[in-house]
């Protein structure tokens, strides 16, 4: 049995070694990813599957997947990545494997997750060439996963695709 002395000084101790490693982690630039992460998975097949349709570009001919290749590295190999009618952007494609854990988006970093990026291909001028309300609009006619994803988009209220789209800014 400690005495009280004792007990104090041992529950200071703790807290110490408690606040080092809390300031350790916080310091830390790079942490090892989790072994598994919850997730709504209705809704990741539904973005998997538009992630491989080309309904979300205004001609129809590009997907995500035309440059973030999954089987090839989540990326294109290229030096620019090839979008609508053969228009050629300024930057490559990173990977967009594990992209969820990254602490920024884009290059340079300006959207701070992928909510804030999710605009950017799709009304990117040299990507998918769309916007938004269009991408919806069209889904209106086709399969009945496109139209659990107007509603789902429908719910996302304006003032944030705005905000979305100031983050996304000219490039994507
Ligand atoms: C025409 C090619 C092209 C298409 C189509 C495209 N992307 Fe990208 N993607 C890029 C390029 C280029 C960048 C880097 C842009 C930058 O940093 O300015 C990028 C960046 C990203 C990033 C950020 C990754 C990181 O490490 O910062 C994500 C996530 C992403 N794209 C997802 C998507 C999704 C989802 C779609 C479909 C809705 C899509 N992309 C469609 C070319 C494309």
């Amino acid at each position: 049995m400690l005495s009280r002395k004792e007990g104090e000084k041992l529950s200071r101790l703790i807290l110490s070694v408690l606040a080092i490693s809390f300031s350790l982690e916080a310091t830390e630039p790079i942490s090892p990813l989790p072994q598994s992460i919850e997730y709504d998975h209705a809704k990741a097949a539904l973005g998997k599957k538009l992630f491989h349709d080309p309904i979300l570009s205004s001609d129809g001919t590009i997907a995500c997947v035309s440059c973030h290749l999954l089987e090839s590295g989540g990326d294109d190999g290229m030096k620019f990545s090839i979008g609508i009618k053969g228009r050629e952007g300024n930057v490559n494609s990173p990977t967009v494997l594990n992209s969820y854990f990254n602490f920024r988006q884009f290059w340079d970093g300006r959207a701070k997750d992928l909510e804030e990026q999710a605009a950017g291909p799709i009304e990117n001028p040299v990507e998918m060439g769309h916007s938004i309300e269009k991408a919806v609009e069209s889904s209106k006619h086709t399969t009945p996963i496109l139209r659990y994803l107007r509603n789902f988009i429908l719910t996302v209220s304006p003032l944030s695709i705005y905000s979305m789209r100031s983050q996304s800014s000219k490039r994507h």
